[in-house]
């Protein structure tokens, strides 16, 4: 039976970690999966996380079920990072949060959980996005639709989009990224937030907002802007959260889903769906990673660390972008890549073309998606001449 079976090409991001493994050359950089990287080309534990395990070994006594849920202190800790810890939704008892293995797996529950309870509903992705965005709503079955978000200058085309979303059937779902955008790194103003939600109300959309980079923007709470205005205006919504990137607990598959309803009654029965949802996917989640999150999020000590150390990754972040286009200064391409500066979070999307990210990665070991995107958070300095001469020969070369 197994031999009508085709074979498919490897993830066009995670497929990037194996070439760059593979590649022997001394001066090889690695752009393409979204880990952060520090001054030595790291990704390290965090040293709030090192000392959240420390405890945790000390004081956990059994290795049994955590239901689907997950630990309702993980669920707590999230739902007042993400919403806010004075958010009237959590007096109200109208949020639920479902600990999911990743802000993946919180999509999924997410896609599942349309698919099963609001059926016929489309949901309506930017373009670009997040290409598993595409694979997971498939795979639940859903219809999926485009609305512009990046034009062929590679530029925010927010009138395009805004125009497109007023023509979105009532109803149906928009999923909007809260912050640092994946892939493009260009985010929504304030103000542009503001006019989405007159739009989501007068179409009556249900908005399902990823969050998977909570403070790698502008701040904890900076980043959370666009997820609180809807929440505070709207009865109902979905988000999915990570602590991969704001915890660096990548491979521990830390994620949350968080669904919004109308009053508790109707929290409730929603609730009791996601955790069927949950069952059917894989039971319960993995323990390990919300145990650290709420372990440092229920000391002021280990919180006021991550904090610092959220801080410093951002900064540092921030601090490349602004690098980057310093060192294509000399190769006379700072102000056609100036924009770098202005996106948020860790990947910029550089328009380059296909073509070039390839001989980017076969002349020099340069490895970036081939959409364009790179991941900004994988530079260090002392490698930027090496990547902007690099880029500088493959686009004047074009
Ligand atoms: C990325 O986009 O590189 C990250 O979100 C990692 C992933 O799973 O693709």
């Amino acid at each position: 039976m197994f031999q009508q079976i085709a074979r498919v090409p490897g993830d066009a991001i995670l497929g990037l970690i194996d070439a760059y493994n593979q590649d022997t050359n001394p001066e090889k950089v690695d752009l393409g999966v979204g880990v952060y990287r520090d001054a030595q080309g790291n990704t390290p534990v965090l040293r709030s996380v090192k000392e959240a395990e420390a405890r945790l070994l000390q004081q956990e006594t059994t290795k049994s079920y955590i239901g689907s849920h997950g630990d309702p202190r993980y669920g707590e800790a999230v739902l007042a990072l993400v919403l806010g810890e004075a958010s009237p939704i959590l007096a109200a008892g109208r949020a639920s949060a479902t600990q999911s293995p990743g802000g993946t797996g919180a999509l999924r529950l997410a896609a599942d959980f349309i698919k099963v309870n609001l059926p016929g509903k489309g949901i309506w992705l930017s373009d670009p996005t997040w290409p598993n965005h595409l694979g997971i709503f498939e795979a639940a079955g859903l219809k999926l639709n485009k609305y512009p978000y990046v034009n062929a200058a590679n530029q925010l085309d927010f009138p395009a989009m805004l125009a497109c979303l007023q023509q979105i059937p009532h109803g149906d779902v928009v999923l909007l990224h809260a912050c640092c955008h994946n892939p493009s790194g260009f985010d929504l103003t304030r103000e542009q937030w503001d006019q989405v939600l007159e739009v989501v109300k007068e179409r009556e959309l249900l908005p399902l907002v990823d969050f998977a980079y909570q403070g790698f923007g502008d701040g904890l709470d900076e980043d959370a802007y666009g997820v609180r205005l809807l929440a505070e205006h709207l009865d109902e919504m979905i988000i999915t959260s990570s602590c991969s990137k704001n915890f660096g607990l990548y491979r521990e598959r830390t994620g949350c889903l968080i669904l919004i309803a109308r009053n508790h009654e109707e929290m409730l029965n929603i609730r009791s769906q996601a955790a069927i949802t949950a069952r059917e996917n894989y039971s319960n989640p993995p323990s390990h990673g919300g145990a650290i999150v709420s372990e440092i999020l229920q000391s002021t000590e280990l919180t006021q660390l991550w904090r610092d150390e959220v801080t410093e990754m951002r900064n540092r972040i921030n601090g490349l972008r602004q690098d980057f286009v310093d060192a294509l200064k000399p190769y006379g391409l700072s102000e056609q890549f100036a924009f770098i500066a202005e996106q948020r979070g860790m990947f910029s999307y550089t328009g380059l073309t296909p073509q070039q990210v390839d001989r980017l990665r076969d002349e020099y070991s340069i490895y970036m998606v081939r959409s364009g995107r790179a991941n900004v958070a994988g530079m260090s300095t002392d490698r930027l001449d090496y990547i902007a001469k690099a880029i500088a020969a493959v686009v004047k070369q074009a």
